[in-house]
C-alpha cells in the first residue's frame, strides 16, 4: 500500500504570523508531496515493504536493498520528519511546557531557557539543510538536541523525537529570506506542547512514537 500524505490538521493560516499560509501550502502540498511520491516510485517493485509503516521501514533501514536505500532513507526520512513536523505545530500564545515535561527539561538542560538557547544554537549553526531535533535516548532516558542533515530521520538511529523543526530554506524563507535565527526564536509560538507532553508520555511508557 502506497503511502499518503496526511492532511494539514488545521487550516494553513492558522501558523500566521510566524509561519504564513503561502509557505504552508507549497511546504505541505508540494515538498511533503513530493517526498511520499519519490518513496512511493522507489518502493513500487518491492512489495515486501507494502505493510510497513514509514517508522518501521526506517527503523528497518538496513533490510532495505541497497539499489534504493539511499532513496528511501531520504525521502522516507522526509516523509516522516515532515508528518512529525505538522502534528507538534500550533499556536501557543506564549504557553510553555508544564508538568512532567518541563521538569525533563530543567534536569536535562538546566531550564527551559537554556534548552531554547540550546535548540536556537544547534539550528543556527548546522551548515545547509536538515533538522533540529529534542529526542529522548533510548539507553540513558535522557533528553538531547542535536541537529541532522538533509532529511535523515532520528528513527534511523533508533531514537524517539520530542521535537523537530525543519531549517531547510523551503520552511522559511519566503517569510525569513536568510534570517535562519529569526525564523528559529519565532518558532517557539508555534510549538504545541500538549503534544509533546503527550508524546514524553508516550515514549516513556515504551509506545512507539511518530
Ligand atoms: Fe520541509
Amino acid at each position: 500500500m502506497a503511502y499518503r500524505l496526511p492532511p494539514l490538521p488545521y487550516a494553513y493560516d492558522a501558523l500566521e504570523p510566524y509561519i504564513d499560509a503561502q509557505t504552508m501550502h507549497l511546504h505541505h502540498d508540494k515538498h511533503h508531496q513530493a517526498y511520499i511520491d519519490n518513496l512511493n516510485a522507489a518502493l513500487k517493485d518491492y512489495p515486501q515493504f507494502d505493510n510497513l509503516t514509514i517508522e518501521e521501514l526506517l527503523r528497518h533501514i538496513d533490510d532495505v536493498p541497497e539499489r534504493i536505500r539511499t532513496v528511501v532513507r531520504n525521502q522516507g526520512g522526509g516523509h516522516a520528519n515532515h508528518q512529525l513536523f505538522w502534528k507538534i505545530l500550533r499556536r501557543n500564545d506564549g504557553a510553555r511546557p508544564t508538568g512532567d515535561l518541563a521538569a525533563a527539561i530543567e534536569d536535562n538542560f538546566g531550564s527551559f531557557e537554556q534548552f531554547q538557547a540550546t535548540f536556537e544554537e544547534t539550528g543556527l549553526k548546522h551548515f545547509g539543510s536538515g533538522w533540529v531535533f529534542l529526542v529522548v535516548d533510548p539507553a540513558s532516558g535522557k533528553l538531547q538536541v542535536f541537529s541532522r542533515p538533509n532529511q535523515d530521520s532520528v528513527l534511523l538511529e533508533h531514537k524517539a523525537a520530542l521535537l523537530a523543526n525543519d531549517i531547510w530554506e523551503h520552511a522559511y524563507y519566503l517569510k525569513y529570506q536568510n534570517r535562519r535565527a529569526d525564523y528559529l526564536r519565532a518558532w517557539w509560538n508555534i510549538v504545541d506542547w500538549d503534544v509533546v507532553a503527550r508524546r514524553l508520555e508516550g515514549i516513556r511508557a515504551g509506545k512507539s512514537q511518530l
